[in-house]
Parts: C-alpha cells; sequence; structure tokens
C-alpha cells in the first residue's frame, strides 16, 4: 500500500485527483468505480473542475459501490441522488451506474455487468468500523455483490443524513462485495478526520482479517491511500 498523509482535506482531495488525473489522461475509456460519502465528495469537485477546463469524461464508464435498500432511487437520500448531485449532474459522464434492489437476481445482474468490463481505478472511503462499500465486519473477503444487513454503528454514522433519527436509517443495502472491489485494477481510498484514525490504522497496520473489511486491501497489488493528518494520526509510521 502506498500511503500519503495531507495537511488538510482539501490537499488530500487534490491530490487523491491527482492518482485518478493519470488515468483519465491516459486512458480517455476508462473504467472508475465510485464511492458515495463525504470522504469523496473534494475529489468529485476536482473531476467537475477538470471537466470545467475542459476534459470531457463522454467515454468513460463508472460503477458505484452500493445503494440502500428500500429506498427509491429518487429519493433524496439514496446514493444515486448522492452520486447526482456531487458529480453527474456537472460532467458529461453518461455510462453511470449504481446497484439497485434487494433480491439475489439483483446482485446477480450487478455482478455480471461488471464482469463485461474491467475496473481501472476504485475509489473507496473507509467506515469507522473498517467497512468498504457496505461490507460490515465480518463478512468473508470473497463476497461479490450481496445484500447485506447494516450494523448498528453505520446506521448511527450515517443517520446525519436523516434527519439525525437511526429509526430512519436503511436497514439493509446492496453493496459490491470485497471480492468484486479486490478485481479492480487499482484502488484509490480516501480518508479523512479524527473518527477514521482507528479504522485506518486497522486497514494499514492490523492483520489481515475479516473484522477490519478493509484489511483485505493488504492483498491488493495496487492501492493508494491518501489520508488527511487526522486520519493518518494513529499509524504508527
Ligand atoms: C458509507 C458508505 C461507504 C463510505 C462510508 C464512509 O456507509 N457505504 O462507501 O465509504 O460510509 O462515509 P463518509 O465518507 O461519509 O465518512
Amino acid at each position: 500500500m502506498k500511503v500519503i498523509v495531507c495537511e488538510n482535506y482539501d490537499e488530500m482531495s487534490a491530490k487523491a485527483f491527482g492518482v485518478m488525473k493519470e488515468l483519465l489522461d491516459a486512458k480517455k475509456d476508462a473504467v472508475l468505480g465510485l464511492a458515495t460519502g463525504s470522504s469523496p465528495v473534494g475529489l468529485y469537485k476536482e473531476m467537475i473542475q477538470y471537466h470545467k477546463d475542459g476534459y470531457s469524461y463522454k467515454d468513460i464508464k463508472s460503477y458505484n459501490l452500493d445503494e440502500y435498500v428500500g429506498i427509491d432511487r429518487k429519493d433524496p437520500q439514496s446514493y444515486y441522488t448522492f452520486m447526482y448531485e456531487n458529480l453527474f449532474k456537472d460532467i458529461d459522464l453518461n455510462n453511470t451506474h449504481v446497484p439497485y434492489g434487494n433480491t439475489e437476481a439483483d446482485c446477480k445482474a450487478y455482478e455480471d455487468a461488471l464482469s463485461e468490463v474491467s475496473i481501472d481505478l476504485q475509489v473507496l472511503g473507509i467506515g469507522q468500523n473498517g467497512h468498504i462499500g457496505f461490507n460490515e465486519p465480518g463478512t468473508p473477503f470473497e463476497e461479490l455483490t450481496h445484500i447485506v444487513d447494516l450494523t448498528e454503528n453505520t446506521r448511527e454514522a450515517n443517520a446525519r443524513f436523516f434527519d439525525n433519527d437511526i429509526n430512519k436509517v436503511p436497514t439493509q443495502a446492496i453493496t459490491m462485495g470485497i471480492g468484486t472491489i479486490m478485481k479492480s485494477k487499482k484502488v484509490l481510498l480516501v480518508a479523512n478526520g479524527e473518527n477514521k484514525a482507528d479504522a485506518v490504522k486497522a486497514m494499514i497496520e492490523g492483520p489481515i482479517d475479516t473484522a477490519c473489511a478493509a484489511s483485505a486491501l493488504q492483498n491488493h497489488a495496487d492501492v493508494v491511500v491518501v489520508l488527511d493528518k487526522a486520519a493518518a494520526s494513529k499509524l504508527s509510521k
């Protein structure tokens, strides 16, 4: 894993975009794996600025990691809406995919679509409990796209998007599995803030164990982790 520690969120976002830009410039039809959450929003702003500066995403494809079960795509809290508001509406990326549904057939359909492409760069955030996508602690590393029951910790962390009311947070999600994520050619994980410091330490320095889903990334050949100082604060080196 290559770990880059930045002064603050803006520098983290700019550095992360630098990693993505190398791919965008080299491969006009690159396939991106995208993530929701507050962590990559700054990176998405950089992507939007690059489009304003003249870059076209018209031949790029994107595949998102996950989506809540039980809320409509058009719901303001859906991950589909999140991606539209924070990225898709401001760039000319038209070939976008966000998983949807609650059945095994829905999971298989998404995995089948993914098997027809090869993700060049998978963007990830990390949950406070070390989840990537919605792969909660204990998820077997070989899982592909599947339906998950969200942990209390994750629902609490995401209640801020649901009027701070945990009862409004969906209890399930559809997510790419760790097995799916590990197939991508390169992984770019961004994390900021002190509340991510334990998860970041477990991901980078902890044992490779399903207790920290992100620790699976230690087995991936090409991972770049971009952190702000606070998220890096518990790393020993
Ligand atoms: C959510 C998403 C993850 C995301 C994580 C962290 O639960 N499913 O993909 O990485 O939370 O979110 P944030 O970046 O807002 O801290």
